[in-house]
């Protein structure tokens, strides 16, 4: 274990509970580089330290402090996760496991966990990412569970951050990855408008809103644009016709009710991407990549894109 009498320049420690993420990746590097002592609690070395995806980074034994290998959803294997820690940073979530879990499983208990023992250590502050709007849209799993976190931890007597972001640049991603295959689909007729942002100017966000006095920040990227337009661009950026396939929402919300069927999880997230494509989605523009900049180096293979 690194020395614990060198808490970065910052003289503080934090823990990094989402770092194998699509943001956790980029907020572990973000404190890093401006100065604090930095631990990654992964479940998965292996995932720690290969390339996340859509131009999330690798991080490295010597990128970080400390690695902590357990598992959230078994409070047994997280003794001594907390030691010497000032603030805590949680973006853990569902997005693409397929672990057969829940929202309720992971989105609230993992946090709530990360929170008990928070509240038992050295740690002041913590940090956790909810979703721009999702106070008002009371009838989704998902923003229902971030925010139960949300009303804990205002309830926990910690100093606590919420930052809401804006749908991220790792969504857009798969908006070019469906432009190269040769058609966009979308939920909906896509006119709803929305400010994705780069997970890199997230974390930057992140620490700002860690170091700052507002216990809420909304943050968005610097373009609004409707998703219609997002798949718009991603077709110019690849020069390719424009292809787009709407799926109506009566059709999307019937296939929501197959799904659950199936399975809660997917039908959850599936309902999420349905009314996600319904509402608007703008924040304030704190992040500074533009959508046609990404677009355009991911499309040259630029792996930092
Ligand atoms: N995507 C968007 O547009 C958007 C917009 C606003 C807010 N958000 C919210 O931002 C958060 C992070 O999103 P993201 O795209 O960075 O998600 P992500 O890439 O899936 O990262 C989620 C993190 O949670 C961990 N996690 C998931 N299931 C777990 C489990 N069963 N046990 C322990 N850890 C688990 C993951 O660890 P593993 O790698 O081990 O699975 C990963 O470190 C989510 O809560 C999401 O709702 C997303």
């Amino acid at each position: 274990m690194p020395d614990q009498a060198q808490p970065g320049t910052t003289g503080k420690r934090v823990l990094v509970a989402s770092a194998t993420g699509y943001l956790g990746k980029f907020v572990a590097m973000a404190f890093k580089r401006r100065g604090y002592w930095v631990r990654v609690l992964t479940r998965s070395e292996e995932r720690l330290h290969s390339r996340g995806p859509f131009t999330a980074p690798a991080i490295s034994r010597d990128d970080v402090d400390d690695i902590f290998v357990g598992e959230l959803t078994r409070p047994e294997t997280l003794a001594g996760l907390m030691d010497g820690i000032d603030i805590v940073f949680s973006s853990v979530g569902i997005s693409r496991q397929r672990d057969g879990l829940s929202f309720e499983q992971v989105d609230y208990q993992c946090n709530r966990n990360l929170l008990d023992l928070c509240r038992e250590s050295s740690a002041k502050q913590f940090v956790y990412v909810s979703m721009q709007g999702a106070e008002h849209i009371g009838q989704l799993e998902i923003t229902k569970t971030h925010e139960r976190v949300v009303a804990d931890l205002k309830q926990s007597g910690m100093d606590y951050r919420i930052v809401r972001p804006c749908g991220y640049f790792s969504d857009m991603g798969a908006l070019l990855d469906m432009a190269r295959k040769g058609r966009v689909f979308l939920v909906g007729e896509g006119n709803n408008r929305m400010s994705p942002i780069h997970g890199r100017d997230l974390a930057e966000v992140c620490v700002d809103c860690s170091e700052g006095s507002e216990t809420e920040v909304e943050a968005g990227g610097p373009d609004v644009m409707t998703q219609r337009e997002a798949g718009e661009l991603a077709f110019d950026v690849i020069g390719k016709p424009v292809k787009m396939t709407v799926i109506p929402l009566w059709l999307a919300g019937a296939l929501v009710k197959l799904i659950r069927l199936l399975s809660k999880q997917f039908g959850d997230l599936a309902e999420f991407i349905v009314v996600a494509g319904e509402i608007d989605g703008v924040g304030p523009p704190l992040g500074t990549t533009s959508l046609r900049s990404y677009f355009e180096r991911l499309a040259a293979g630029d792996p930092d894109a």
